[in-house]
């Protein structure tokens, strides 16, 4: 089996944070989001990874290099993105094998190994991976036949014909090509996958579902990436290899090479990277702090905060995303108020 894992599209509803980085290099529990979706199709098997590119690509080809995977990975550019099922045109000469698609913005808590034994077993013609959701309305939602195949997809649907979602996973033959062929773009201008399947449908083909059990999130907007970290972190244990002087370590934490802790509570689950120095703050539960940062003098909790970030007597910081060699301080100049340099579509709560 091959993958083709996406890590294109323009991430809008991230910005400014996808401006300078590629929504799938967002890190979750101090991991980029994409790394879960390499990690999950080798473990299910697959030989061979298609990652398709967007418009930062050199940053994930190198985030990907950085890391010895064992299997062969071929980086695919799409230029625009113009759909899920574009990317598949754009992939065509590598999908010469039955294959995983696996949107690289989406987590599974248990993977997907289950589900590829189970395509491998019933031998349809493709299947997709549906998760039992509260408010279908939001998601692409599957009507299924009484032997829980698929009968049909509605993309959020007033009337959701159950209440079961897709998920960002797909198994497909390299048959749906032809089904990426022939459909037209949607209103919105991409082509969709859901047509694509519908078109198999259609032409008679079995589309299969597999039901995933475990917690999915598909970390499109700031709050799923937040709820995405909670739930990693739920599942962390503690390891130290960082210094500890004068400070109170309670919960599962995990603490890397070179970080010194001093004068601080922390309290998990949470996570802080190589080489950062925490000072004289709290850092609370399901908060990631990157390598490389430098916290002083400030409580932090439920938050991200990305590499060689440098955050000084800020008060509490709460569900904040931080991005990369950020600086937040208290304004030591007067006149007093809030002083801010920050980019188009960003977002602050004073
Ligand atoms: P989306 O989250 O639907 O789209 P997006 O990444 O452009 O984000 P936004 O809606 O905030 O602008 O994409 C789902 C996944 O598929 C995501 O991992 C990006 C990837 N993708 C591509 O690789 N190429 C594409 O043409 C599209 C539309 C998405």
């Amino acid at each position: 089996m091959k993958a083709l894992i996406l890590s294109g599209g323009s991430g809008t509803r991230l910005r400014p944070l996808t401006y300078s980085q590629q929504k799938q290099l967002i890190p979750i529990a101090n991991k980029p989001v994409l790394f879960y979706a390499i990690e999950d199709v080798i473990e299910a098997g697959a030989d061979e990874i298609g990652i398709i590119l967007g418009p930062n690509k050199d940053q994930v080809i190198d985030s990907v290099r950085s890391r010895s995977w064992g299997v062969p990975i071929e980086f695919i550019y799409q230029g625009d993105p113009k759909g899920l099922a574009h990317t598949i045109l754009i992939a065509e000469k590598f999908l010469d094998d039955d294959f995983v698609m696996y949107l690289g913005d989406n987590i599974l808590r248990d993977g997907i190994v289950r589900h590829e034994e189970r395509f491998r077993n019933l031998k349809s013609d493709a299947s997709v991976l549906l998760t039992r959701v509260e408010d279908p309305q939001r998601f692409g939602v599957a009507d299924l036949n009484p032997d829980g195949s698929i009968r049909m997809l509605v993309e959020k649907p007033k009337v959701p014909p159950s209440n079961y979602a897709l998920v960002g996973v797909y198994f497909f033959k390299p048959l749906i090509i032809d089904a990426c062929k022939a459909i037209k773009p949607s209103w919105r201008g991409e082509l969709e996958i859901t047509d694509a399947i519908q078109w198999l449908i259609e032409q008679g083909y079995k589309v299969d579902a597999s039901f995933v059990e475990g917690w999915w999130k598909d970390t499109g907007k700031p709050e799923d990436i937040f709820e995405a970290n909670r739930l990693i972190l739920d599942d962390i244990s503690t390891k130290n290899e960082g210094q500890i002087n004068e400070s109170h370590v309670m919960g599962r934490v995990v603490i890397e090479k070179g970080t010194l802790i001093e004068r601080s509570v922390i309290k998990g689950p949470c996570v802080i990277g190589a080489c950062s120095v925490i000072s004289d703050s709290y850092i609370g539960p399901y908060t990631s702090v990157g390598d490389g940062c430098r916290i002083s003098g400030t409580e932090v909790e439920d938050s991200i905060i990305m590499d060689d970030s440098t955050i000084s007597k800020a008060g509490k910081v709460v569900e904040s995303l931080i991005g990369r060699n950020v600086r937040v301080q208290k304004g030591l100049t007067l006149p007093k108020g809030n002083r801010l340099i920050v980019g188009d579509n960003s977002d602050i709560s004073l």
